[in-house]
Order: structure tokens, then sequence, then C-alpha cells
């Protein structure tokens, strides 16, 4: 198939992690035999630099006619003067509401390579496999904003219809999973809260097959330690939805193992791991390339419906995860590059048992 992918690597460690990213999509192209088009773009501190602005009108136009994009880290040390007059992070809210992608969904899983890395016990991680449904274009992040000498507000604000979809989205992804939602709120204290759990409430009604329960955001933040294995679909706001997932991701042993998936209605998404451009190890080539590799194989799936392409890639990434080279985040000595090698090599040779295993089938059917 043809696929046109926007790449914006970002600051920090982004470009890292975001060329290995592509140089496994590459390896899927070639293998498969599927014509990508990548085509990059400045985002973020780089863009600011550049042009002045996050978020300049020709990477925004490129995102938006895209297949799907895929995104680095914004941010680092260089623009965080809180009274800067613009701000990366700016950029990517921009993208994210432009492309109108409100369901950001943040896989977990541990790997019992890594359990020992956890801080939990490892009897407590076994079983671990939930699925966050992030809000992504509203909330906190999105409302008004003022700011006097000695006063600020960001106003916080939820419509039925805003909670309505992401809600309807988390139960049809519980029902390709184990039929449960956890709702995640602050209702007994926010009135945004009580709309959001009337909401799901409301929407649950239609997925009779689909079990809900309501937790409070505070309680939920302790529970994801005691008993994560408890948990399947978890739906959230926007904010309680950022904390949480950087939370969940210590349980799978490091922040730059985990990716993302941002969907809205059609097929475009953007993919990104969940990590920041993490500044204190950016240039060095250390830093772990799975949770970009990882939302590449999530980019496969949703917005290209490759999924033995995603499979592979996964795959891939798990036999990396079992054996080694591992980076230093997650206990090891490998550089990204040495990682990304790993993965490459698996994934061929993954990739080439599924073709001669489906050449054998037709073979003999
Ligand atoms: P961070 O996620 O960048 O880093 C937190 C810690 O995790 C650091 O110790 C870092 O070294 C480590 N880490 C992160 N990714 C890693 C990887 N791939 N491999 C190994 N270690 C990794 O969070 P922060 O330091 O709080 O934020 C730095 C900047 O990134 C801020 O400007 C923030 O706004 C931005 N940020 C951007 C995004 C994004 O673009 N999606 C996400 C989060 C934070
Ligand atoms: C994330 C990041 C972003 C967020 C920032 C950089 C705007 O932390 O993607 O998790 O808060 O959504
Ligand atoms: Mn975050």
């Amino acid at each position: 198939m043809k696929a046109h992918i926007v790449t914006l690597p970002g600051d920090g460690v982004g470009p890292e992690v975001t060329a290995a990213a592509v140089a496994v999509l590459q390896a899927v192209a070639a293998h498969y035999e599927h014509d990508f088009h990548f085509e990059e773009h400045a985002i973020g501190g780089g863009a600011i630099d550049a042009c002045g602005e996050p978020l300049p009108a020709s990477s925004l136009q490129a995102c938006q006619r895209a297949d799907a994009v895929l995104l680095g880290a914004v941010g680092g040390p260089k623009w965080s003067d809180p009274n800067a007059p613009v701000r990366p992070e700016q950029g990517l809210l921009a993208l994210r509401a432009a492309l109108g992608v409100y369901a950001n969904l943040r896989p977990l899983q541990v790997h019992p390579a890594l359990a020992a890395l956890s801080p939990l016990k490892n009897d407590k991680l076994r079983h671990v496999d939930v699925l966050f449904v992030r809000e992504l274009t509203g909330g906190a992040y999105f409302g008004a904003k003022t700011r006097s000498a000695d006063v600020a507000t960001d106003e916080c604000k939820y419509s039925v219809a805003e909670v309505e979809r992401v809600a309807r989205r988390a139960f049809e992804l519980a029902r390709g999973r184990r039929h449960h939602v956890t709702s995640v709120d602050k209702a007994n204290v926010l009135e945004t809260s009580r709309l959001w759990r009337s909401t799901v409430q409301r929407v649950a009604a239609d997925y009779p097959d689909v079990k809900l329960e309501h937790q409070l955001v505070d309680s939920m933040a302790m529970l994801l330690l005691t008993q994560p294995g408890r948990y399947d679909v978890v739906v959230t706001e926007n904010l309680f939805g950022d904390i949480l997932t950087d939370e969940a991701a210590a349980l799978a042993g490091s922040l730059g193992l985990l990716p993302s998936a941002s969907l809205g209605e059609g097929r475009r998404g953007l993919y990104e791991p969940i990590h920041g451009s993490a500044p204190d190890i950016a240039g060095q080539g250390v830093a772990n390339p799975i949770g970009a590799i990882l939302s590449a194989a999530l980019l496969l799936r949703h917005s290209l419906q490759l999924e033995d392409e995603a499979v592979a890639v996964e795959a891939a990434v798990e036999e990396v995860l079992r054996q080694g080279p591992h980076s230093r985040d997650i206990g090891g000595h490998a550089g990204t590059g040495e990682v990304l090698a790993a993965v490459l090599a698996a994934f061929e040779e993954h990739a080439g048992n599924q073709a001669a295993f489906f050449s054998g089938a037709r073979a003999c059917g």
C-alpha cells in the first residue's frame, strides 16, 4: 500500500527516537512491499528558534494532508522560562486540537524480563495489561487562561459531547479486550467530573456486555500501584490521564517504553511515545527507542490497517525486551542504535518466518 507519513522529530531525544521508529517503518515497507513516503517538519522549540512559532502553518498543513503523523517530543530547558511568551508544548496542543485527535490510547504491559525494574513486587505485576484512554483535546489544557501579577487561572471545561465520544471509544475498545471499563474522575469535588460520570454512565447503557466501574482519581493513583492487574480499559480526562500514565510507566520499568496513538473520527492519527524530550540524556545516543517504535506499530495498526505488520514489529520488540540488548533506563548498557539494530534483526527474522508460514499455507490450500 501507499502511505504518506509526516514526521515531527521535535526537541531533545525526539529526533533520536523518531529516527529509530522511521527505520523500523522503512524495514516494514521493504519487507512487505509497501510504499511509505516520509516528510519531515518542524515543531516545538526548534520551530520557535527557526520561525518564532511552535507549530508553523506549513507543519500543520502537512499533518492535515498526511495519512499519519509520527512525533518525537517537544520542549526543554531552553524554552522553559515561565515568563516566555510562547512555549514548545503549545505547538503539540495546537496540533492535537487541529487534528481532532480526542482519544489518546496508551497501552501498558509489563514484560516479565523487566519486572525486577518495577518498584512493585513481581507478584503484583502478573497479568498487567491496561489500555488507558485519555481524553486529549479538552479539560484544563484547553480552557481559558488568565494571569495577573498575583493570580492565575486555568478553566477546566467539558461538554457532554466531548465526554460521550471518548467514552464510546473506551467501550468499543473494551469489547475487543476483557469487557471492563474503569472511568476515573474526581466527582466528589469537581463539577466537570460529575458531568463526566453521568455521561459515561449513560453511554454504558449502550454496552450492556461491558462492565463499568467508577473510581476517584486519588484512590486510582493508589490502586494502580496496589492492584494494577485488576484493570482493563481506563478512561479519564486529559490531566488525570497525563499523570496516571507516567505513574503506570513506572510499573513497566521505564517511561521510555510506552507508546501512544491519538485518534479522532477518521483514520488519520498522531503517534508519539508518552515520554518527553528527556533533556538530561539528549544528544548522547542513549535514549530508549522502544516507546517510539511501538508507537510506529500503533500507526501501522490504527492508521494504515496493517495488523500483520504491527504484530511483527511488536513481536520484534518483545524479543529484544526478553533477550536484550537493553538501554540504560531498563538496566542495560546499549545505546539507541544498538537497540534499534536488535529490533530490526528480530523483525527480519520474525517477518521472514511469518511470510514462510503464509506462503506455506497457500501452497497447501
Ligand atoms: P521526560 O519524559 O522528558 O523525562 C523524564 C525522565 O524520563 C528523565 O529522567 C528522562 O531521561 C527519562 N526518559 C524519558 N524518555 C526516555 C527514553 N526514551 N529513554 C530513556 N529515558 C527516558 O519528562 P520531563 O523531564 O519532565 O520533561 C522534559 C520536557 O519534555 C519538558 O519540556 C516537557 O514539557 C516535555 N514533554 C514533552 C512531551 C511530548 O512531546 N509528548 C511529553 C512529556 C514531556
Ligand atoms: C504528554 C505530555 C504533554 C501533555 C505535554 C508536553 C503538553 O506530557 O504527551 O504526556 O501533557 O499532554
Ligand atoms: Mn505527559
